[in-house]
């Protein structure tokens, strides 16, 4: 029975075109323009309980990935942003009740023969760094930089590369927000700067680990750039990790 008000969908006929860690993504059955995403049953909760305990105490739709990107597109570089926010971001349209749940739509990216846009990691396990997608990479950071728009890490699955005749244009899918407890970033130009330039460091750092030889694991190369990305008096003994987020 449809107890929202939001307007129905059935999609119990239905395959979605991709599964990520946390959400089914669907083609919208009456636009093929527009993505639908659901969260996989169980899995704010269990994200929840593996959190540490001082992000346990927090309600369960802060680990529910939609309502945190819904609630990362009001973020005050979006909300006042320009129409060039959209060469790079999905615009969100708001929610749908489904038979699987509420979900987000979203715009959907397609490649030239209409399936869903290859993701950035895909493209660079095909063809390695090529300098269209160099440039692709160089516009996206200089977007993030002068839009100061907040992003979490910045996973290579999490950004599809839209090919559009002449050039590769990065769109960022997932990972829309902040993953820290207290949102400072959001409400200073200074704080927000350090925010972007450290998720671009962060992300220079994956794409070599991405594209090379791959000997270590990611983790032993993340524990590595958090070691040796702060100042010395601020680095932590070798081999402990911080805590992070993935997606
Ligand atoms: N708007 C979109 N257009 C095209 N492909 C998409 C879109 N959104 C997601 N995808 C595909 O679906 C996968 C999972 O989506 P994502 O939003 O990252 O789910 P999760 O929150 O579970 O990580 C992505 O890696 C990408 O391949
Ligand atoms: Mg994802």
């Amino acid at each position: 029975m449809q107890v929202s008000n939001l307007p129905f969908l059935d999609l119990s006929e239905k395959q979605p075109f991709a599964i990520g860690d946390n959400r089914l993504c669907f083609r919208h059955p009456d636009d093929s323009g527009l993505c639908i995403k659901i969260n996989r049953a169980g899995r704010a909760g269990r994200l929840r309980g593996q959190a540490p305990l001082y992000k346990r105490l927090r309600r369960e739709k802060h680990f529910d990935d939609n309502w945190q990107e819904f609630y990362a597109f009001q973020q005050p570089a979006i909300r006042t942003g320009g129409p060039e926010l959209w060469r790079h971001l999905p615009r969100c349209y708001g929610w749908v009740e489904t038979n699987l749940g509420p979900a987000l739509i979203s715009d959907f990216f397609a490649d030239p023969s209409g399936d869903a846009a290859p993701t950035l990691e895909q493209y660079l396990k095909h063809h390695g760094r090529t300098p269209e997608i160099d440039e692709a990479l160089d516009e996206f950071c200089a977007f993030l930089r002068s839009s100061l728009v907040l992003t979490k890490n910045l996973l290579p699955h999490n950004l599809v590369v839209a090919d559009l005749d002449r050039e590769l244009r990065l769109i960022l899918i997932d990972g829309i927000g902040l993953a820290t407890l207290l949102p400072l970033a959001k409400h200073s130009t200074l704080l927000s700067r350090r925010h972007v330039e450290k998720r671009i460091r962060w992300f220079e750092h994956r794409l070599a680990w991405e594209t090379g030889s791959r000997l270590e694991s990611w983790q032993t190369a993340e524990a590595k750039f958090h070691r040796y990305a702060r100042p010395r008096w601020r680095r932590a003994p070798s081999g402990r990790a911080r805590g992070r987020e993935e997606c």
